[in-house]
């Protein structure tokens, strides 16, 4: 028996890996963190499957159901919603698991940031601009940030800014950010993207309170950075004509001469 921990991607159900689909339909139970997974997910499971949202139980509860089937010899598929690595509660469960010698795996999902961008259809990294991506948020009830995890210090960096869990808390995201992005720094809140619902909002760090208004809560991410929409960016030396690189060797004497590993 083993309990497989699957990331269940950002809301479309066909945004699965070919793994988590598998390992679903493997199993006769399923818990899954209904606040975010969407039903569809649950299509996966095999005729049959005990199925639990376990939105509304504790942890305590959450390692019971999960004893409950390893007695039985059931394996279970443990969804959260987007990637596990962020925000998804998976380490105090794998600590529970391994006090109690229960077998698991895990297995990636697709995090709603990357199906934000893909929305936007945004590469977040454009050279001469910003090469890196702050996955962040802000003081919930449940967890409170670092203090040296403020929004100030991770702007002081320019990096993009993909701030999750605070949409209810943009009039405050927007005066932390401004001082150091500028008032007509872009920013994009996208609302559960890839959902069929799924709404976006582009706009400036002046503008975006106006411009979401009402009815964007919780289930959005806000994109700050100065690389939405941008057209005015370097190209990568990548693919450059003039570019000698290991897998299109160039000129008398190329670095990598074809036929070296
Ligand atoms: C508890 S965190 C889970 C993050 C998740 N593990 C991931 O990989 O993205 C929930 C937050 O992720 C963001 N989020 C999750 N799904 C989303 C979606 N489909 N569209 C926009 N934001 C989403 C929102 O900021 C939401 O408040």
């Amino acid at each position: 028996m083993t309990v497989h921990f699957i990331g269940a991607g950002p809301g479309a159900p066909d945004l699965l890996t070919l793994r988590g689909r598998d390992l679903i339909a493997a199993s006769p139970v399923c818990l899954y963190a209904g606040s975010l997974v969407p039903e569809g997910v649950l299509a996966h499971c095999p005729p049959g499957a005990h199925i639990v949202n376990t939105a509304p139980l504790s942890l305590e509860q959450i390692l019971a159901e999960i004893s409950t089937a390893h007695a039985a010899g059931h394996d279970v598929a443990r969804l959260h919603s987007g990637d596990l690595s962020v925000w998804s509660a998976m380490g105090e469960q794998l600590r529970g698991l391994r006090a109690l010698g229960i077998p698991y795996t895990v297995t990636p999902g697709v995090p709603s940031f990357a199906a934000a961008a893909a929305t936007l259809e945004a590469e977040l990294t454009l050279p001469g601009l910003s090469q890196s991506v702050v996955l962040t948020r802000t003081s919930g009830r449940a967890s409170a940030m670092p203090s040296t995890e403020s929004l100030a210090n991770f702007a002081a960096t320019q990096a993009v800014l993909a701030i999750h869990l605070s949409v209810h808390v943009l009039p405050r995201v927007v005066a932390e950010l401004t001082p150091h992005y500028g008032a007509d720094c872009p920013v994009a809140v996208v609302w559960r993207a890839s959902w069929p619902d799924e709404r976006v909002v582009r706009a400036t760090l002046a503008t975006i309170e106006a411009a979401v208004g009402e009815g964007m809560e919780r289930t959005a991410l806000i994109l700050v950075g100065h690389t939405l929409g941008a057209e005015d960016f370097d190209h990568s030396r990548l693919y450059a004509g003039d570019y000698d690189r290991r897998y299109r060797p160039l000129g008398t004497a190329p670095r990598f001469p074809a036929g070296t590993e």
